[in-house]
């Protein structure tokens, strides 16, 4: 492994001064969105997001044997298993929920209960495949045949599934859905679609949809930096080239339309004026963390590239977007975007910004346990 850097290790003490206090101020909320007032809400539990938080306190936990952490980490599987009960939307992101609280739980303390509410998670998002058109279906209600490039990441809770029981059934679907992010979501030049529409019975594409994005042909980076890190996991996991590939693909596409502040635009094709339009924090953040991976899977002549634009980023969203010199504001990013076309969560603090962010951090200071 690489020296620690001094001022890496500068900042990840930073970061982790900086969850603590986090800690005293969400308490039992579930983060997801904070405002300029800097106060994150308290997101219903099956939100998509509800894992990230819970996976800071774990990391945190993991990173400085800090017991306060654990404490506070501990209840959140059990949480999202009791709403799991109920009615309820959970859907393909199971993956988000379930990787960063019961299975790293799991991972750090040996908890069997953890380990038992990851299979199930995982049992469900398998559930969710569709064997026409080889992909893991998003959302719910009666769109059977959509599938969105989130789920890259996703699959990861597949793949640990299939490690922990020794059974390839979880790995293969997991396979099948990254050879259709390859097939049918990544571009050729790099750029990624959002929603591919298939047909549930025939498996053959309808359409291609812009969901997140500007339009069904721009370029969301979120989108792209979800693709990125998704193909460079598969690829850590399976050693099939295709996936590196893929994952290269995506990386030169997304550090190609990074502009000068290294901070990417929330859609790299958006018509508006790129002085105006928003920047999405949250991509520059999950893309970091994913350039990080690819990185560490390249040899040094290879890995450099991606290391040095990671590293550009993540002090690009600390000294322009952090939120150092506020204490009171319970985020670490500010000027990320939700879901710009739908007019909702712009230029806010999103938990799955601050996530990546510790995250990345996290690898940089010589973190080698790998939840998604
Ligand atoms: N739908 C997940 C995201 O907003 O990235």
């Amino acid at each position: 492994m690489a020296d620690i850097l001094e001022k890496d290790a500068v900042m990840w003490e930073k970061i982790a001064g900086k969850i603590k206090s986090m800690n005293a101020q969400i308490g039992e909320k579930s983060p997801h969105v904070a405002g300029a007032d800097g106060k994150y809400d308290d997101m219903r539990i099956d939100w998509w997001t509800s894992g990230f938080w819970p996976g800071m306190l774990w990391l945190a936990y993991d990173m400085t044997g800090d017991e306060t952490f654990k404490k506070s980490a501990w209840e959140w599987d059990d949480r999202l298993e009791r709403k799991m009960l109920e009615i309820n939307s959970f859907d393909h992101d199971v993956g988000f929920q379930f990787l960063p609280t019961a299975v790293f739980k799991y991972m750090l303390t040996g908890d069997q209960d953890g380990r038992r509410k990851g299979l199930a998670a995982a049992n469900f998002l398998a559930g969710r495949f569709n064997v026409n058109g080889r992909y893991i279906r998003a959302w719910n209600g009666d769109k059977h045949g959509w599938s969105i490039v989130d789920s890259a990441m996703n699959i990861s809770l597949l793949f640990w599934a299939a490690e922990e029981v020794g059974d390839p059934r979880f790995s293969e679907l997991a396979k099948l859905h990254a050879d259709t992010i390859v097939d049918k979501f990544i571009r050729e030049d790099g750029s990624v679609n959002h929603i591919v529409s298939f047909d549930p019975l025939t498996g053959e594409v309808i359409e291609v949809l812009g969901g997140q994005g500007e339009a069904p042909d721009s370029a969301w980076s979120r989108g792209a930096a979800w693709a990125l890190y998704g193909m460079a996991n598969t690829y850590r996991i399976t050693k099939d080239n295709k996936y590196l590939k893929a994952a290269q693909r995506v990386a030169h596409f997304f550090i190609a339309h990074l502009p000068a502040d290294r901070i990417p635009l929330w859609d790299f094709r958006t018509q508006g004026s790129p002085e105006q339009e928003p920047r999405d924090t949250s991509a520059g953040a999950i893309a970091a963390s994913g350039l990080l991976e690819l990185a560490a899977l390249l040899p040094e002549h290879e890995a450099r590239q991606y290391k040095t634009v990671a590293v550009e980023m993540l002090y690009a969203l600390s000294d322009h977007c952090g939120t150092w010199d506020n204490s009171q504001h319970e985020a670490i990013l500010r000027e990320g975007t939700g879901h710009k076309p739908a007019g909702q969560n712009v230029n806010v603090s999103l938990i799955y910004g601050d996530y990546y962010f510790a995250e990345a951090f996290a690898k940089l200071n010589g973190w080698t346990r790998r939840i998604f």
